[in-house]
C-alpha cells in the first residue's frame, strides 16, 4: 500500500506517516523544506521517500504524482498560516493569502492526484476542528478549509472512481 502525505514532514502529517510506515506502507512525504523532508524520511526509515514540492505549485505536484506512480491513499495535510482577528481588522490580502495557502494547494493537489488515484483509493484533507465549531479567535476567513464534508460528497459523486 502506497500512502503519499502532501505536508509530512512535521506535526500531524509526520506522525500518520510514522504511524503508517510503521504498519508496513509505503510512505512518501513532502513538504518544501528540503531538509525536513530529508529529516523526515530519515526518522521514517526505510519504507518512507520524500521529495520537496510547494503544494501551490500546480505543474511541480503533477509531475511529482507522475513520478510516484500509483497512489493508494493520499492525505494532505498542508497548512496556511494566517491572521486572527475580527472581521473589523480583515484586509483583502490577508483573505487572498489564507485561501492561497491552505484551500488552493489541498484542492489542487487532490486534482493532480487523480489519475493516479486506485480504484479504491482515498483522499483525506486535514483541516481544522474551527471547521465545525465557532472558535472567537479563528473567525470565518481562517477557516479556509471549514465544511469540507459536503464539498467531499459532491466532488466524489461528480469524479466517481476517478476522483
Ligand atoms: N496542530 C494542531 O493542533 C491542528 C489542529 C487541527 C487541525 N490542524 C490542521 O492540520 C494540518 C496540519 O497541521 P500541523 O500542525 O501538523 O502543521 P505543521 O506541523 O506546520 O505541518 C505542516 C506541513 O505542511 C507542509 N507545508 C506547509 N505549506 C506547504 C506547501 N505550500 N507545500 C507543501 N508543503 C507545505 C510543512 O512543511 P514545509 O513548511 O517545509 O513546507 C509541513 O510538513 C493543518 O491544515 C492544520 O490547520 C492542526
Amino acid at each position: 500500500m502506497r500512502v503519499v502525505i502532501v505536508g509530512g514532514t512535521s506535526g500531524i502529517g509526520l506522525a500518520a506517516a510514522a504511524r503508517l510506515a510503521g504498519d508496513g506502507a509505503e510512505v512518501v512525504v513532502t513538504g518544501r523544506s528540503a531538509e525536513r523532508v530529508e529529516a523526515a524520511v530519515k526518522q521514517l526509515g526505510d519504507r518512507a521517500a520524500g521529495e520537496a514540492v510547494d503544494a501551490r505549485d500546480t505543474g511541480a505536484m503533477r509531475e511529482l504524482f507522475a513520478r510516484i506512480g500509483r497512489v493508494d491513499h493520499l492525505v494532505i495535510t498542508v497548512t496556511g498560516r494566517g491572521p486572527a482577528g475580527p472581521l473589523r481588522s480583515l484586509t483583502a490580502q490577508a483573505l487572498v493569502e489564507a485561501v492561497r495557502n491552505k484551500l488552493v494547494p489541498h484542492l489542487l493537489t487532490a486534482q493532480a492526484a487523480l489519475d493516479v488515484m486506485a480504484p479504491e483509493g482515498s483522499i483525506t484533507f486535514v483541516t481544522a476542528a474551527s471547521a465545525g465549531s465557532a472558535f472567537p479567535a479563528c473567525p470565518p476567513w481562517r477557516r479556509s478549509t471549514a465544511r469540507w464534508s459536503p464539498r467531499c460528497r459532491a466532488w466524489r459523486s461528480s469524479w466517481g472512481r476517478s476522483g
